[in-house]
């Protein structure tokens, strides 16, 4: 069965090397900024003829305090609640900007607010921010919906949880990382679990579909026995799903993380020790493993939706939400149609300065060739049904699979002797040992990662 995983320190330590967790195909690397804004206008325009379903993304990079560990894209700003005034006119702007160009029969069944903290918006913002958007965009009645936000339960206040469930939010996720208290002053975060339970009470009683938790692996000063507990408690808490990441180790670029010492870090025997108690744990208390991070409870509908084959991954990791097209607002956000990637300006200044022109803010983007295409649904169908049938490959896209992958099938090899895949005549199918491999398989069919692997770029798959 699909779900099984299996944990193997000798393959995990022969496979360990950096590589891209496919969140796209081609990479954010791959983007470039001969991509503008006519160009993300002719894609809109060629999506528009197809017609399907949106999902908005916004973007809103404030956050009351800096954790060291973190990778996203934001800004801290203590006390400065009205820097988020300017940011939100030129946000409203550019929801128009984007209204304007799709189709109005187009709906949104998917919406989904990141950060940075989208709750360090005032109520009053959060509120307004909905309104502009079901304005501007044919929103999808409540019912068939997924409205997601992130949310810091540090900093959320008491009614703002039953406020978004009010304006159809239906999912929540909230960073929590390590309940430890070395470790959380390690990464300068420190969460009781008095915040954390409250938070998760108030989401229960205000009816959301799902609670996700967001903890981390990898960080300073974690030991298996002080994450075992970790996971106890958090197991106790019973969230719907968990996102246990990997800590990505990158100070080279980005800055904040310099903050956190080198020999503070768990070593690599720790560090596989830390990922096989979870994964056992989180098993052994029923949790299934969906993938790159990804664990839920048997009736949540990403487990379902991986079951039945229709699971999808996306910037915001798994979502069972097949086949929308992507808006991405807001400073860095993402967007995706199905030929091309688009990505607007990373800071405040150049995004302000753009939508003030009256413009879209994007920095680059990339138009997928024919053979992107081809290789982006392998990857995609690796990542989330741990199959790909050859002969649905080769009719979609008009190839003879055998033939136009010879290459990847012999490199393949090598991986099905490991026991990571089953090579067959017909399919690849990935075997228990290589679900916590899944982007050493999927490497294989990456065009730009013989140019572009090194460890400036990417993470460490363990
Ligand atoms: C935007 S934050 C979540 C919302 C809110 N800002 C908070 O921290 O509670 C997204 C999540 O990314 C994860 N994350 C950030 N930096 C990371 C890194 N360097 N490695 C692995 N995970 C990371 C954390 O688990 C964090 O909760
Ligand atoms: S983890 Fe969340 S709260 Fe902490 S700096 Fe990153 S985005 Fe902000």
């Amino acid at each position: 069965m699909y779900s099984s995983v299996q944990f193997d320190s000798v393959m995990l330590k022969k496979y360990d090397t950096f590589g891209p967790r496919y969140t796209s195909y081609p990479t954010a690397i791959q983007f470039n900024p001969a991509f503008t804004g006519s160009d993300y206008k002719r894609e809109i325009e060629l999506s528009n003829g197809i017609g399907k379903p949106l999902s908005l993304y916004f973007h809103i990079p404030y956050c009351k305090s800096l954790c060291f560990f973190c990778a996203c894209n934001k800004i801290i700003s203590h006390s400065d609640q009205a820097r988020t005034v300017p940011y939100l006119e030129r946000l409203y702007k550019e929801i128009k900007l984007q209204a304007n160009l799709v189709n109005s029969d187009r709906q949104v069944n998917q919406l989904h607010l990141g950060g940075g903290t989208p709750t360090y918006l005032n109520d009053d913002q959060l509120a307004e921010l909905m309104a502009v958007t079901a304005d501007e965009f044919n929103l999808a009645p409540i019912g068939s919906r997924e409205f997601s936000i992130e949310v810091d339960p540090r900093t959320v206040r008491e009614n703002t949880i039953s406020m978004l469930a009010e304006h159809g939010f239906n999912r929540i996720s909230f960073g929590v990382q390590d309940l430890d208290i070395k470790v959380q002053q390690g990464v300068n975060r420190i969460q009781t679990y008095d915040q954390n339970m409250a938070v998760i009470d108030a989401a229960r009683t205000s009816g959301y579909a799902s609670i996700s938790l967001d903890l981390i692996y990898g960080l300073p000063f974690q030991t298996v026995e002080g994450f075992d507990r970790t996971l106890e408690r958090i197991i106790a808490m019973q969230p719907d799903r968990l996102a246990v990441y990997n800590y990505a180790h990158m100070p080279h670029r980005i800055k904040a993380q310099k903050l956190i010492k080198e020999q503070d870090l768990p070593d690599a025997a720790t560090k596989l020790g830390l990922l096989e108690l979870t994964i056992t744990r989180l098993q052994e208390a029923g949790y299934v493993y969906i993938g790159m991070d990804h664990f839920a409870l048997p009736d949540d509908e990403l487990v379902k939706a991986m079951e039945n084959g229709t699971l999808q991954r996306n910037f915001q990791g798994y979502s069972t939400h097949a086949d929308t097209d992507m808006i991405g607002m807001g400073m860095t956000s993402i967007g995706k149609t199905d030929n091309c990637y688009s990505q607007n300006q990373r800071y405040e200044k150049a995004y302000f300065q753009d939508i003030d022109e009256g413009q879209l803010a994007i920095m680059q983007g990339y138009s997928l060739s024919a053979d992107d295409q081809v290789r982006r649904d392998v990857i995609q169908r690796l990542m989330c049904q741990g199959l790909v049938e050859f002969e649905s490959i080769s009719q979609q896209f008009g190839i003879d699979f055998h033939h136009y992958f010879a290459e990847e099938l012999q490199r393949l090899k090598p991986l099905a002797n490991d026991g990571l895949i089953q090579l067959q005549e017909s399919d690849i199918s990935i075997l228990p040992l290589g679900r916590l491999l899944l982007r050493n398989i999927a490497m294989v069919f990456d065009i730009y990662r013989p140019r572009t692997v090194t460890d400036q770029l990417f993470s460490k798959v363990i």
